[in-house]
């Protein structure tokens, strides 16, 4: 049975695309893996096809939720590696459950949409990794009550510190009320620059409030690693140094999943 994976936080500009686009990349050289673009913004979308999203137009994850049939939107990227993609309709995701879906299901839970559409494929992949949008709205709250677990990004800002609480709260939530299962894997610190102070004390900060949480790994900001979305997987000659950081963190999540 395949695990599902989120990468989240409720921030914008803290790693989650990048991460779960890495991961993704990575765990397919050994395993079979299935992305999910969960973001209006289409970035894993493009990260991982290096297509423009709205080549997807009409054969994305909105279809495959609405039909509740995930098979027929998987898109292959290699052998090992599918993703089934957004582009910007993804934002009626929810006028969409409240118009249409909660009318035609009253007795049904909007927020397992994802999960009963993905059920039918899970055995078909080892990995799901789901990217989700900077908001706890419905496309997270579906992406969290679908996993078997969650990272939580950190980059050292004010900003995500303040996020993190209420997601970890969320999480919670989602545990009591719809997940029983999901597990938080772990806090993921990302694009951390040693120079600077303010982030050392936050990345501290954050090992101190989440004891236990907090994977050993810390991701550094690194250009070669921010230039993923122009260079891609296929063809990026600097893929190398590129990718690295992550292979020490994605042995932390293999023993914590
Ligand atoms: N380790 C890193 N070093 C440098 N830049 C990074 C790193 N990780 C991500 N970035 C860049 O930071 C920006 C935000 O990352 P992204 O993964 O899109 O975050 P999110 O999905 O949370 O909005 C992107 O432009 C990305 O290329
Ligand atoms: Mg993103």
């Amino acid at each position: 049975m395949g695990k599902v994976i989120t990468f989240g936080v409720q921030k914008g500009g803290s790693g989650k695309t990048t991460s779960a686009g890495v991961c993704a990349w990575l765990l397919s050289q050994e395993h079979k893996v299935l992305a999910v673009d969960l973001d209006s913004q289409g970035n894993l979308t493009e990260l991982l096809t290096q297509q423009d999203i709205y080549d997807f137009t009409g054969r994305t994850i909105l279809e495959a939720l609405k039909e509740q049939l995930a098979e027929k939107y998987i898109h292959r990227i290699t052998d090992n590696l599918h993703i089934i993609t957004a582009e910007d309709l993804l934002a009626t995701f929810s006028r969409w459950v409240y118009r249409e879906y909660e009318k035609q299901h009253p007795t049904r839970n909007p927020s397992l949409i994802l999960k009963e559409t993905l059920d039918s494929i899970k055995n078909d992949y080892d990995f799901i990794i789901i990217d989700t949008p900077p908001a706890l709205g419905d496309q997270t709250i579906n992406a969290l009550a679908a996993s078997d677990a969650v990272i939580a990004l950190f980059e050292s800002s004010k900003f995500c510190y303040s996020a993190l609480e209420r997601f970890i709260e969320t999480i919670v939530h989602i545990q009591d009320k719809l997940n029983p299962d999901l597990k938080i894997a772990g806090i993921l610190r990302v694009m951390i620059d040693n120079r600077r102070v303010d982030n050392k004390a936050l990345i501290d900060l954050v090992e101190q409030e989440y004891e236990g949480l907090a994977f050993e790994t810390i991701i550094h900001r690194k250009a070669a690693t921010g230039r993923l979305s122009i260079n891609g997987f296929l063809e990026n000659t600097e893929l190398k140094q590129a990718v690295e950081p992550y292979h020490d963190f994605l042995k932390e999540l293999i023993d914590r999943v």
